[in-house]
């Protein structure tokens, strides 16, 4: 039987006005194969307009003023409602609210907020009226990762809006809004597609795989792969394997200490791990890729324990001694 496809990513947008944002990503998610579909809105304001316009929509809701509770406990109440929602994403459109640290780390790589200006240009507030005072060509949207921070996270997309003769802060911030509505849906479907692009995860992998020592990369069975040692006798420690034999899963596949380790970890998180089809049969695991939130840090410890258990001796006991600084 071929393992399930992935499932589109859940998404759970906060807002805390208008939510044409929102609105703009919901009809987009209805649109064709979009990778991500809306399991809820949730607003700090109970009387949101967006908050109306989802539940006409028959999307799932949930309101909750801030006002005489802690940020921690607000931030806490919002996350466990896009928890049990199902979401593995949040994303801010118009949410006017700092989060606390601590929730935007528990979300880091899967928080996305929407900016009106070219960042790292005005970040904060009022940045038409700061954008035209400074007599500049261009205003414009990004979209960007959520840090703690604010509007500094890592720039995923952006849209440039002309400053027309005699703009106002009113007329160019509505302008602005229809690039907002245009960028935003698509830099959300790109984000969350990364996840199941072969490319993008084998460019991650590669990035991984080549910082260590003498590897060097090599096909093998038309697929790529890593070896350590010389080009001529080095030894494969990782091979990328996209949707092999059936299989839907994107993974790299790595040593493990033999066949009972193997069948262990399959069987204990078939999520994460599977047997890949001919190489298993000599302990190599596969490490699945493309699935929700996959932890890039553990994928580096499988490579270098891969890694280790083919180099040359010389090689891990330098790298043991680097360790150690
Ligand atoms: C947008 O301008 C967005 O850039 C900013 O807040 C506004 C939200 O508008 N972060 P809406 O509620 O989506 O209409």
């Amino acid at each position: 039987m071929p393992d399930p496809l992935p499932d589109k990513t859940h998404i759970a947008i906060l807002i805390s006005g208008a939510g044409s944002n929102m609105a703009a990503l919901l009809y987009a998610s209805r649109i064709g194969d979009c990778p991500y579909e809306v399991v809820l809105v949730a607003s700090n304001d109970p009387a949101a307009a967006g908050l109306a316009l989802a539940e006409a929509e028959g999307i799932a809701t949930f309101a909750l003023a801030h006002k005489g509770m802690t940020r921690e406990n607000h931030d806490a109440a919002m996350e466990a409602a896009a928890l049990e929602a199902g979401a593995d994403t949040i994303v801010l459109a118009g949410y006017m609210r700092i989060l606390s640290d601590g929730f935007v780390e528990r979300w880091a790589g899967r928080m996305l907020n929407i900016h009106p200006s070219l960042l790292p240009k005005y970040k904060g507030l009022n940045t038409f009226v700061r954008a035209i005072a400074a007599g500049d060509s261009h205003a414009g949207v990004s979209v960007h990762l959520v840090t703690p921070e604010l509007d500094a996270g890592e720039v995923l997309a952006q849209a440039r809006v002309a400053i027309a003769m005699g703009d106002t802060p009113a007329t160019l911030s509505a302008r602005v809004k229809l690039a907002e509505h245009q960028l935003y849906p698509r830099a959300v479907a790109e984000y969350v597609a990364r996840g199941t692009d072969p490319q993008y995860l084998f460019a991650k992998l590669r990035e991984i795989a080549l910082a260590l020592p003498e590897v060097h990369e090599r096909e093998s069975h038309g697929s790529p792969g890593f070896r350590v040692g010389s080009e001529k006798s080095g030894k494969f420690f990782a091979h990328f394997a996209d949707q092999h034999h059936g299989s839907r899963h994107i993974a790299v596949l790595v040593k493990t200490g033999g066949m009972d380790e193997l069948l262990n970890l399959v069987e204990t998180q078939p999520e994460v791990y599977f047997k890949p089809a001919y190489y298993g049969a000599s302990g190599w695991v596969g490490v699945i890729l493309n699935r929700a939130s996959v932890d890039w840090d553990h994928v580096a410890d499988w490579l270098e324990r891969s890694w280790r258990s083919v180099a040359p001796t010389r090689l891990s006991r330098l790298h043991d001694a680097a360790d150690m600084f």
